[in-house]
């Protein structure tokens, strides 16, 4: 890998969104699309002063209006883990790479982890991974993407669990966005209502779950080629819990259908649902294009990237 590139990997919610509020394992597991940052700094009081962000980012309709602000704060914060003031001395960052940024995978994360490489590189500082991972706090998503791989995430009644681990393989995915984004907040209320006037409906859907998440967890340890085909077969397994826990929707339900249709070996939705995102496993490349082709038909976007 160049070392000049720097990188803040995304991220999709392999298994175990929903079920993560109850505290229950989750894998998140990074991409291999990432964001990639430059960072300029002047000399102390030459060119201006002050925060300049260029977003190079592949373009999402709406996005950039809607997120200009948050991305701004967010690098805001970065600047200030490395002690470094924007009203003294000038710092220009532009986003490149080829993470679209959606919502539900992880870009402003990705953000604060590529502006933390580079800025630390411009400023000559040897920074090691987790100092990275913290001047990118933001939760989960900063972990994925700075270290990659595959992260186990459970929360607790203190500090939430991280376990990070690799994939013997590498996945490739397509993935697409219904254009819709529901509110997280709404949806995880909404089951929160469900859980709490039918307990005994909600612990058999947590039961399968955990079947899904520990047979998940086994294929990881157990490694081997055998693993694409095993985790496909948990995602349609966990999208069908997860209709049943009613945060699927037609928009989700019709591209996951399609993906299969189109010889995808499994698919589900990722994140809050009732909306956001879907990402369908696929054996190989040629199968990749065929169902980003078919999707490409349904959804107002799609990419073509891997677990890694
Ligand atoms: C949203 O990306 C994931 C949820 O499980 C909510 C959460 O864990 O905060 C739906």
């Amino acid at each position: 890998e160049d070392a000049a590139e720097h990188k803040g990997y995304g991220k999709l919610i392999l298994f175990g969104e929903h079920f993560v509020v109850y505290k229950k394992p989750a894998l998140v597991g990074a991409v291999k699309a990432a964001t990639v940052a430059e960072v300029e700094l002047s000399d102390e009081n030459t060119w201006s002063r002050g925060l300049i962000v260029e977003d190079a980012r592949p373009a999402i309709p709406g996005y950039k209006d809607k997120k200009a602000g948050e991305m701004i704060e967010s690098t805001r914060l970065v600047l200030k883990h490395f002690d470094l003031d924007s009203d003294k001395r000038g710092v220009k960052v532009i986003l490149k790479g080829d993470l679209a940024p959606v919502s539900g995978i992880g870009a402003s994360a990705a953000n604060c982890v590529s502006v933390a490489r580079a800025l630390a590189a411009a400023l000559g500082k040897d920074v090691d991974e987790d100092e990275i991972n913290q001047a990118a706090y933001e939760g989960i998503d900063n972990t994925a993407s700075t270290f990659g791989g595959v992260l186990r995430f459970q929360r607790t009644d203190g500090k939430p669990l991280f376990d990070k681990k690799k994939l013997p393989v590498e996945i490739p995915i397509v993935y697409a966005s219904t254009g819709i984004t529901a509110s997280t907040t709404e949806v995880v209320g909404d089951v929160r209502e469900k859980r709490e006037k039918d307990a005994a409906w909600y612990e058999g859907l947590e039961k399968e779950y955990m079947e899904v998440f520990d047979a998940a967890e086994k294929a990881i340890e157990e490694g081997g080629e055998g693993l694409v085909k095993t985790f496909a077969e948990l995602a349609n397994r966990n999208h069908e819990i997860l209709q049943k826990l009613s945060v699927s929707c037609k928009e989700l339900d019709d591209l996951v259908e399609t993906a299969k249709s189109a010889g995808a070996l499994g698919a589900k939705m990722s994140g809050t649902g009732r909306g956001g995102l879907m990402f369908a496993i696929c054996a190989d490349e040629a199968s990749q294009e065929a169902v980003a082709k078919a999707l490409e038909g349904k959804a107002p976007q799609v990419w073509k990237t891997a677990f890694q």
